[in-house]
């Protein structure tokens, strides 16, 4: 059902990819655009819902409607996401976030020296297990940008971060993933797979998306 059925009930969505600096003109970044987690805010705001994006680097203007909180880091990513993830019904995480980010990060540009230049990294926080660690009957979506054994590390991901919903999308497929405007994604449940889509336009992967949202809410009958 659309319309208003979403009406008072508070979405955060995290979208494009973030960005881990080396220095104040250098970064580490991924080829996520956003698209994705901006077609599914639009969705839920079309719901009635009140969304809040936590945007990373992106392509485009988000739509209005929405209210948009940019960061660059994954770090920062991880402040807007907590600072709100309490008073939240649903949160989905189709941000791309870095899981390593340089260790140093220089204040003034990095000189040219040797012919090698070997940059360590650390690992990031993982905001979406941070929030699954926390979750006090908000519904979650994780997303998993994958290349192989699509099935194996979606379960793998919905378990160890407590989701309640993976979106797996084989991102070596053409259709699927990054940058484009269409998405193939798979849908795994805490039961193992429930649905594997054709390829759609990200619009429309929302759409169902958010209507396999309400149906399982409405399952667990305490929203
Ligand atoms: O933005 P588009 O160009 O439209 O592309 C869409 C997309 C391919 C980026 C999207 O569909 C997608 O798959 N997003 C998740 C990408 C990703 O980081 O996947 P992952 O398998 O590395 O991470 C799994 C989940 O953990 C994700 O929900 C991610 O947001 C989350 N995560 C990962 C690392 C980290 N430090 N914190 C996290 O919360």
């Amino acid at each position: 059902a659309q319309g208003s059925s979403w009406k008072g009930k508070k979405v955060l969505v995290t979208a494009g990819g973030t960005i881990e600096r080396l220095d104040p003109v250098r970064f580490l970044t991924n080829d996520s655009s956003g698209k994705m987690g901006f077609a599914i805010a639009e969705a839920a705001v079309n719901r009635g819902a009140d969304v809040t994006v936590i945007a990373a680097r992106i392509q485009g203007e988000p739509a209005a409607g929405i209210h948009v909180v940019r960061v660059e880091s994954a770090e920062q990513m991880l402040e807007e996401v907590l600072s709100r993830f309490d008073d939240m019904d649903i949160v989905i995480k189709a941000a791309a976030v870095a899981d390593y980010r340089p260790i140093a990060r220089a204040d003034s540009k990095l000189k040219k020296k040797s012919d090698r230049l070997v940059i360590e990294l650390e690992r990031t926080t993982d905001i979406l297990q941070t929030i699954g660690q926390r979750k006090k009957g908000q519904f979650i979506v994780g997303f998993a940008a994958e290349t192989e054994q699509v099935e194996h590390y979606a379960m793998d991901k919905l378990i160890r971060k407590n989701c309640d919903l993976i979106v797996a999308n084989d991102v070596s497929v053409e259709g699927a993933g990054f940058n484009g405007d269409t998405n193939i994604v798979h849908l795994f449940g805490q039961e193992g797979r429930i649905a594997s889509w054709p390829m759609l336009q990200k619009s429309e992967v929302a759409h169902r998306l958010l209507t396999l949202i309400a149906e399982r809410i409405t399952d667990k009958g305490d929203r």
